[in-house]
């Protein structure tokens, strides 16, 4: 496999708001049993620098958006790692993308420009003797780097992943100087989106290959509902548009050697950690399904569905335990659910562990999301036994095979859909899981058919391969 330098503005283990990081910490070691070498180029936040061992400088960079920068390389778990040390933008308290409020850096423009800018001057010169064959971007962060490939004349080909087009990175045409674009290509065929330069249209439009994370949502993107105004680029470049779908970490999400839960092999192992998790979140034993939701608390993710539906779950004497952070008006109106009724229990912050303990724990992982490029935890909940209870869009379409009637009695069953993705179509699937769950057979054959499921990055690395492959031979 040819080199590959993914372009990202997160990266587990080092950085995590969302699924983002947990891709572009686990698909290049997926991509790495092809034979090709994946170094990722990483924005070197000030936690990202804290986090670091040791270090080589491998390039310095003298006039980086205003300020002295060098890329950095490291290897930190298993990652071939480059660090865009630029202090004067990202050396500062608060989140990757906002200030301690959530308000977005003002120089967030100029902040994933510079990323764009490196990573177009190493797919150029290469760095430290090592060059990419692919640039592979990965969201609105990374979409000006074909832009600032074309200034340098560096023919490289370009793949480009969306994971949530809901970010455009979009900015008025008044910072096409600031972000050293080209005026020539300030047009609707580049960069130029109803008068903004949009950061997601230029990686759109400069890209040999689109990529989104499941077959349904590189479907539901061509249309408007979906598409959140980007609907009509991408039909315009449809012919180069795939759907891959996300896999998981096998060695991090092993339900039988996890460390933060009591580990088990079969589902009978599993109720140690239900009850551990009903301890962590004080809540009693109970008749009904125990329904575990982690998640970042936004509109996408259905969290007031779920409170309007919760009532179908817990007059079934089912409960809730939620991890979630987001949001400051549904934080609050969960706290008032959770205030509400003994069976409903809300934390609210970030926990790596508990999450973990969660998805070992729970009868049933809940992702109500009004729209799921592909969407992670439903994963989780597959290989811990955690049957999923998801919206009908997306990745979650994908990935779950819905207890119908037809799928219980042929016996593929792995969790539960609902469509529309409404409170009332929630409520009555919240009835059907817990019919289900009052049938103790038919619900451990569920748990077996969703941990037999293969929810790995095999398939998904070689499709990317794939890709890499046919860019590289045409190019070359
Ligand atoms: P998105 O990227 O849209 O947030 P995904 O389902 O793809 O959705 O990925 C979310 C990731 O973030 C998962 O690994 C999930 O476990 C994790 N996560 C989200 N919120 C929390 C939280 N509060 N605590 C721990 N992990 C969280
Ligand atoms: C995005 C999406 C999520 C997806 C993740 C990783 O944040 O919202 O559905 O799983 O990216 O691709």
């Amino acid at each position: 496999m040819t080199n590959v330098l993914f372009v990202v503005s997160e990266c587990a283990p080092l950085i995590k708001t969302g699924g983002l990081a947990d891709v572009a910490g686990a698909l290049p070691r997926a991509l790495a049993d092809h034979g090709g070498e994946v170094r990722v180029l990483l924005p070197g936040y000030r936690s990202v620098l804290d986090k670091l061992g040791k270090t080589t400088t491998a390039q310095k960079l003298p006039d980086l958006f205003g300020g002295k920068a060098r890329l950095l390389a490291c290897k930190v778990a298993g990652l071939d790692l480059l660090i865009l040390d630029a202090p004067h933008l990202y050396d500062r308290d608060g989140g990757i993308y906002g200030d301690e409020t959530g308000k977005d850096w003002d120089d967030n423009p100029e902040r994933f420009a510079a990323l764009c800018k490196a990573g177009a001057m190493i797919a150029d010169a290469g760095v430290d003797g090592w060059r990419p064959g692919i640039v592979h971007g990965h969201d609105w962060q990374a979409g000006l780097t074909p832009e600032y490939m074309h200034d340098l004349g560096c023919d490289v080909p370009f793949v480009f992943t969306i994971h949530n087009i809901a970010f455009h990175g979009n900015v008025a045409g008044e910072r096409l100087d600031a972000l050293g674009l080209d005026y020539g290509r300030f047009d609707a065929d580049h960069f130029e989106f109803w008068g903004q330069i949009s950061a997601l249209k230029a990686g759109l439009m400069g890209a040999a290959k689109i990529t989104t994370v499941s077959r349904t949502y590189a479907e539901e993107l061509l249309t408007p509902d979906f598409g959140m105004g980007m609907d009509g680029v991408l039909r315009h470049r449809q012919p180069d548009l795939a759907g891959i779908v996300n896999g998981i970490d096998l060695d991090a999400w092993n339900p039988e050697t996890d460390p933060n839960i009591t580990p088990y092999k079969a589902t009978a192992g599993k109720s140690p950690n239900k009850k551990a998790v009903q301890a962590a979140f004080g809540l009693r034993k109970a008749d009904g399904p125990l329904c575990v939701l982690v998640s970042r608390l936004t509109e996408q993710k259905g969290i007031d569905l779920l409170l309007e539906a919760l009532p179908a779950l817990l007059d079934r004497g089912g409960q809730l335990a939620l991890l979630g952070s987001g949001d400051p008006r549904l934080e609050v109106a969960l706290h008032e659910a959770a205030a509400g009724h003994p069976n409903v229990s809300v934390k609210i912050g970030y926990d790596e562990a508990l999450s973990h303990l969660m998805m070992a724990g729970g009868d049933v992982v809940l992702v109500p999301s009004r729209f799921e490029p592909c969407g992670l935890t439903q994963l989780y909940g597959l290989r811990y036994g955690t049957l999923p209870l998801v919206a009908l869009t997306g990745g979650l379409a994908d990935t779950v095979i819905n207890a119908s009637p037809a799928a219980l009695a042929s016996g593929v069953a792995t969790g539960f859909q609902f469509y529309p993705v409404t409170a009332q179509a929630l409520s009555n699937s919240f009835v059907r899981l817990c019919d289900l769950y009052g049938q103790p057979k038919a619900w451990r054959k569920a748990q077996r058919n969703a941990m037999a499921q293969p929810v790995g990055w095999e398939t998904s690395a070689a499709e990317y391969h794939e890709i890499y492959a046919s860019l590289a031979g045409a190019s070359s």
